[in-house]
């Protein structure tokens, strides 16, 4: 009901609506429409009330819900359900836990904080309230698990796309960076349970560092990793831009699903990526070697080639790729 009575007077634009219009269409008292519009107020809607004329909303807050972004959203399914929270430890976790009770293909989790975020190998994810975007995908693809890697190389050409729509110069470091000015703005987690030839559930994770201060970052991520607002010397709309990589992602991994073919992700990440014809240090486990990335393969394995002059495709898995003089 008060999702309903939100639409009526967002709907209602710079008109106020009135409390026995609202009462008539939904079927509730005025005393219940108040207590809502009460409830709204408590979470961050400025809504103006005067007697005689009814409410009228006067501003929104900055949270991502499935309220604020629906008008935003231009998806056949993925957020077509956002779970919302205000806090939890890590939005990859959750959506584990509820995928593998049974929750539907397309499933958003959105956290405005993580107080235990993941990253890759292991790592924390830093992820302040309300300053970035923390959100996973459940999916539920028939495919082999051999194949999820792919599911990375789609976010990364949904996310490094939605960046630049907005004007961003975002690049790509194979497999799983998006990067501005040679740091980090975001960073992607695919996940997943499976059997042998079977996925059952692809917790996709996506953090994306949208208007972090350089106080946000811990001393030992400062050189590596940057917001987006800190490189466009503005803050940018988390609300925006998270329907923009909702959209774009379902687009690319429907197209994927369809054609069983990787080519219009793949261009995109081909097309601005940061390592193909580089020098690069690639590190797996306790091994460390040099290697030229010349190219992302169909499957969207990096080739490398090594000091032999053989060339190899590597996979995501285990593997950290470092310049020869850095980050990237
Ligand atoms: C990495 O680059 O190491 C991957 C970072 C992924 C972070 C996101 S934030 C939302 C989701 N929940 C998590 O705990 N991690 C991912």
């Amino acid at each position: 009901m008060k999702e309903e009575i939100l639409d009526l007077i967002k709907n209602s634009g710079d008109e106020y609506i009135s409390g026995q219009f609202i009462s008539e269409k939904l079927g509730v008292s005025r005393t219940a429409i108040w207590k809502y519009i009460n409830t709204l107020k408590e979470e961050g809607y400025e809504i103006e009330s005067i007697s005689k004329k009814g409410y009228k909303l006067l501003s929104s807050p900055d949270i991502l819900t499935f309220e604020e972004l629906k008008r935003l959203l231009e998806t056949k399914y993925i957020g077509k359900k956002i779970i919302h929270f205000h806090s939890i430890d890590s939005t990859n976790k959750q959506a584990k836990e509820l995928a593998s009770l049974g929750e539907t293909n397309g499933t958003v989790l959105i956290s405005e904080e993580q107080t235990g975020g993941k990253g890759r190998l292991g790592r924390t994810w830093i992820s302040p309230k309300g300053k970035g975007i923390w959100l996973t995908i459940i999916l539920t693809p028939d495919m082999e698990p051999m194949e999820v890697p792919k599911i990375t190389q789609i976010a990364a050409a949904a996310l490094c796309s939605s960046l630049r729509e907005l004007g961003a110069d975002a690049y790509i470091k194979w497999p799983n960076d998006i990067i501005m000015d040679s740091r980090k703005v975001c960073g992607i987690l695919t996940e997943m349970s499976c059997e042998l030839n079977r996925v059952n559930y692809i917790a996709l994770g996506i953090g994306i560092n949208a208007n972090l201060d350089d106080c946000d970052f811990s001393e030992e991520v400062k050189d590596k990793a940057t917001s987006i607002k800190m490189q466009m010397n503005k803050k940018i709309s988390r609300k925006i831009l998270t329907a923009k990589v909702l959209n774009n992602f379902e687009i690319l991994y429907e197209d994927f699903l369809i054609n069983r073919d990787l080519s219009k992700s793949l261009e995109i990440c081909k097309r601005y990526s940061v390592v193909l014809g580089r020098e690069i240090r690639i590190i797996n486990r306790s091994e460390e070697y040099l290697a030229k990335a010349i190219d992302i393969d169909s499957e969207g394995r990096l080739i490398i080639e090594t000091s032999d002059g053989n060339s190899y495709p590597i996979f995501s898995g285990e593997i950290s790729i470092r310049g020869l003089n850095g980050y990237i």
